[in-house]
This record gives C-alpha cells, sequence and structure tokens, in this order.
C-alpha cells in the first residue's frame, strides 16, 4: 500500500512537473510574439503615419537632427539584454528588416522613379527665401532686390496674395520664384485631408489667377510635414522645399541680428529662411545683400538652384 501510495505521489509530482514546465513554455512563446507583433504595428506608424514637426513653429535643425535621431531610439532593444541576449539580438534585426521593408514600401507607393538624387542646377548659388508675406514691407524688399538684379522666392499665404495682388504681380513680372505657403498658414499635418487639400488649392488658385500660373512648389507652414502632406502637393502639382539655414528672424526681430546672420551664415548652394512680415528682416537683409554681393555670392530663385519634381521633397533631409 505504502508502495503503491509513494508512486501515486510520483506519478502525481511528475504530472505538476508536466504540467508547470508546459505553461512556463506557453508564457514564453506568448511573451515573444506579443513583443515582436506590437513592434511590427508600432514601427511603420512610427517611421511614416507619425507626424515630424519642428516644435516651435519654424526653427531650424538643431531640431531637425533631434527629431531624426529619435526613430532609431524608439525602435531600438529593451535594457534587459543581459539574460537573454539572443532573442533580444534576433528581435532587433527582425525589427530592423520590418523597419526598412516598411519604408522602402513607403518610398516607392508615394512616387516610383522621382525620389534620386536632387539635380542642381546652380550649385554654386544661394537662394533666399521669404515666407508668410506678402506684406506692407515687401513691396519695399521687391525694390532692393530689383535695384541689386537679386532674385528670390517667395513662399505667400493665399489670404496676403489676395490682399495684396499687386505685389503678387510685382514678384512675377521681375521674375521671383512664387510658391504656395498654405491659405492661412495652417500646419498641414495636423489638417484633415480636406483642409489640407483646401488649403493649398485655394492658394494656388489665387495665385494662378493674378500671374496666370500655377506654383511648382510649395513649403509646409512651420515646417510641419508628413507623407500625406507630400502626397497632397505632389497631387497638386507641387514639391515641398524647406530650407538649410533658419535665421529665426521671426523670433528676434532685430534687424542687427538679422544682417549678422546673414553675413556670418551665407553659403553656396544652400536656401536661406526668412519672413518678409518683419520690418527687422526686411531692413537687416537690405543692408547685408550688397555686401555679399561684395563676397561673390550670387542669387537664384529656387526653381533655379534644383530641378524638382511633384510630390518630391528638397533638402532630401527634411522628407
Ligand atoms: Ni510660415
Amino acid at each position: 500500500m505504502k508502495k503503491k501510495r509513494r508512486s501515486q505521489r510520483i506519478a502525481l509530482l511528475l504530472v505538476i512537473a508536466i504540467l508547470l514546465s508546459l505553461f512556463v513554455a506557453i508564457a514564453m512563446v506568448m511573451t515573444m510574439s506579443g513583443c515582436s507583433s506590437r513592434e511590427i504595428v508600432g514601427l511603420p506608424e512610427d517611421s511614416g503615419g507619425k507626424t515630424v514637426t519642428s516644435p516651435a513653429g519654424m526653427t531650424g535643425e538643431t531640431e531637425v537632427s533631434a527629431i531624426r535621431s529619435s526613430p532609431p531610439s524608439s525602435s531600438s532593444p529593451p535594457t534587459s539584454t543581459l539574460n537573454t541576449p539572443k532573442p533580444t539580438l534576433s528581435k532587433t534585426s527582425k525589427t530592423l528588416r520590418t523597419t526598412t521593408a516598411a519604408t522602402s514600401r513607403q518610398t516607392e507607393s508615394r512616387s516610383r522613379a522621382s525620389y534620386g538624387p536632387p539635380v542642381m542646377k546652380a550649385p554654386g548659388a544661394v537662394a533666399l527665401t521669404f515666407d508668410d508675406g506678402p506684406g506692407q514691407y515687401t513691396g519695399e524688399l521687391l525694390d532692393a532686390l530689383k535695384e541689386y538684379g537679386v532674385k528670390a522666392t517667395f513662399f505667400v499665404q493665399g489670404r496676403f496674395a489676395e490682399q495684396y495682388p499687386g505685389l503678387i504681380r510685382r514678384m512675377h513680372q521681375e521674375r521671383h520664384g512664387i510658391g504656395n505657403h498654405t491659405y492661412s498658414h495652417r500646419f498641414l499635418s495636423e489638417t484633415d485631408e480636406a483642409t489640407r487639400r483646401s488649403q493649398l488649392a485655394r492658394t494656388s488658385d489665387a495665385i494662378e489667377r493674378i500671374t496666370g500660373v500655377r506654383p511648382r512648389l510649395m513649403r509646409p507652414p512651420g515646417g510641419y510635414r508628413n507623407g500625406a502632406v507630400f502626397r497632397e502637393a505632389g497631387r497638386q502639382g507641387m514639391a515641398a522645399v524647406f530650407w538649410d539655414i533658419d535665421t529665426a528672424d521671426w523670433k528676434y526681430k532685430d534687424s542687427q541680428y538679422v544682417y549678422h546672420y546673414l553675413l556670418n551664415h551665407t553659403a553656396a548652394g544652400k536656401i536661406i529662411l526668412m519672413h518678409d512680415t518683419h520690418k527687422t528682416t526686411v531692413d537687416g537683409f537690405i543692408r547685408a545683400l550688397p555686401v555679399l554681393l561684395d563676397h561673390g555670392f550670387t542669387f537664384v530663385t529656387v526653381d533655379e538652384l534644383v530641378e524638382l519634381r511633384p510630390g518630391e521633397v528638397y533638402p532630401l533631409r527634411w522628407r
């Protein structure tokens, strides 16, 4: 009897042990598949759907690099790598493969052949760009540009194009570039599709009514952008143009600051961002312009600097 009871007890223990190990194995499998599926779901969102912005409005390069460095850290493996190095490593490579595949799929679907290296048409020249106008200081700016025979590009708001049609006409007649900066400075990645579409279309309509030409370039207000913004721009026949050098003129509103910034930072092949809606910008720029010309800089419109097709993004790092 004793023997029988002991063997029964052993059998029971064995069954419990088997059940326990089964349970542990199932739990492990569930945990691992749970992690990887979460990452696979999350990543395409991170790499494509998520809004990438330059937070403080139009600030430039530091925020951009911060934004660009964030996706890799969000997809990096969890910190507890010591106990289970192998699964973590394989998970990482799986994650990376997923990211690459998702990114290349998106790139392909956006525009199959349009994302080659940009064709620089005037590599040594500088493109001056003025956003948010036209406004009450734009006429004075146009006078100075005319005096020195310099061409710039204006990314205008549709509502102000309607308010100052004479200035838009003059920009066109004097062969400056005119780009679309939405109808009322809406952050395009933050709006719904219908708003995005109408903000761009109304502005292009206004520019076309005045000049007879539809703009082929647009600049998203505040630099707020995502794939949907680029696709809509492309559908409406425009490339998205950002900048290389952000003067942050809107922040400092100081003509001396603008003057020195331009003298210190103007560089060949670059696009410079300013806003003709500030008197301080127009004043500082007008003082800096003859000095920059003396230094040998040549100025062209964005159109003359680089060849861009609808749906493309320039400079490439903004994509
Ligand atoms: Ni703007």
